[in-house]
């Protein structure tokens, strides 16, 4: 029963905004919650990191804000999600595994933190969501993206939590790197999007902030959906 998607029409077209920092679990988290709402996924980061990803392929420096800037108008980025995989295409070619490779995390809060990136995804962003029915997910999206979502979340977990959750997800696609190192990172990362200048990473005052910390993947999903169908019902 749990795991079936809710058909109530009262859902049909809302928007549900989820903010949080780098491994707080957004992502799966709000991949199965569009599933259960039967709404469409928007992972928002995955925008940055394709970005992020081309600019190393293409040795453009991180820091060439007027270049990936431009660069951030024109790309083409695409979502196709089947089953529960939310794939992601740059130019037509599926860079859904590329753009999680570390050197491509350690860049992406460089790149997004350029105006002109940001206000061409933004706007993608905005285009994505303008029919509705949309979990979308990243940093800024409760606050920039859709101030007006009918649902905002802010997720949050420790920072030990979060590095041991990346940790296994990085295990499983065969990256080596110790507790330590993630725990080091995810801080710089935390830092970087939180006191960049443009649309910093912050808990929009009529979100509701869900620590995941002891919560399990299955605890969390039900949690936020449960306070979803009471706001919209
Ligand atoms: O959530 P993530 O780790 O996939 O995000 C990748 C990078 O993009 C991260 O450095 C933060 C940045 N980001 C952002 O600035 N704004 C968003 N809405 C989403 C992600």
């Amino acid at each position: 029963m749990k795991n079936k998607p809710i058909n109530l029409s009262s859902l049909r077209g809302k928007i549900v905004a989820i903010d949080g920092p780098a491994g707080s679990g957004k992502s799966t988290t709000s991949k199965l919650i569009a599933a259960r709402l039967g709404y469409t996924y928007l992972d928002t980061g995955a925008m940055y990191r394709a970005l992020t990803y081309y600019a190393l392929k293409n040795n453009i420096p991180f820091s060439d804000g007027v270049k990936l800037s431009k660069l951030a108008q024109i790309l083409p980025i695409l979502f196709k999600t089947s089953a529960d995989v939310n794939r992601v295409f740059l130019n037509g070619n599926d860079v859904t595994d590329e753009i999680r490779l570390p050197e491509v995390t350690k860049n992406a809060s460089e790149v997004a933190a350029h105006k002109g990136v940001r206000l061409a995804m933004v706007k993608k962003q905005q285009d994505f969501g303008k029919e509705g029915s949309i979990v979308a997910e990243g940093r800024d999206t409760t606050t920039v993206v859709f101030p007006n979502a009918d649902v905002k979340i802010y997720l949050n977990a420790s920072v030990e939590q979060r590095a041991q959750r990346r940790l296994l997800d990085l295990m499983k696609m065969g990256v080596t790197t110790t507790l330590k190192e993630l725990q080091d990172d995810i801080k710089k990362r935390d830092h970087k999007d939180t006191s960049r200048e443009h649309s910093p990473l912050t808990k929009a005052k009529d979100a509701i902030l869900v620590d995941t910390t002891s919560m399990t993947l299955e605890g969390q999903v039900d949690y936020i959906v449960n306070i979803i169908r009471s706001m919209l019902k």
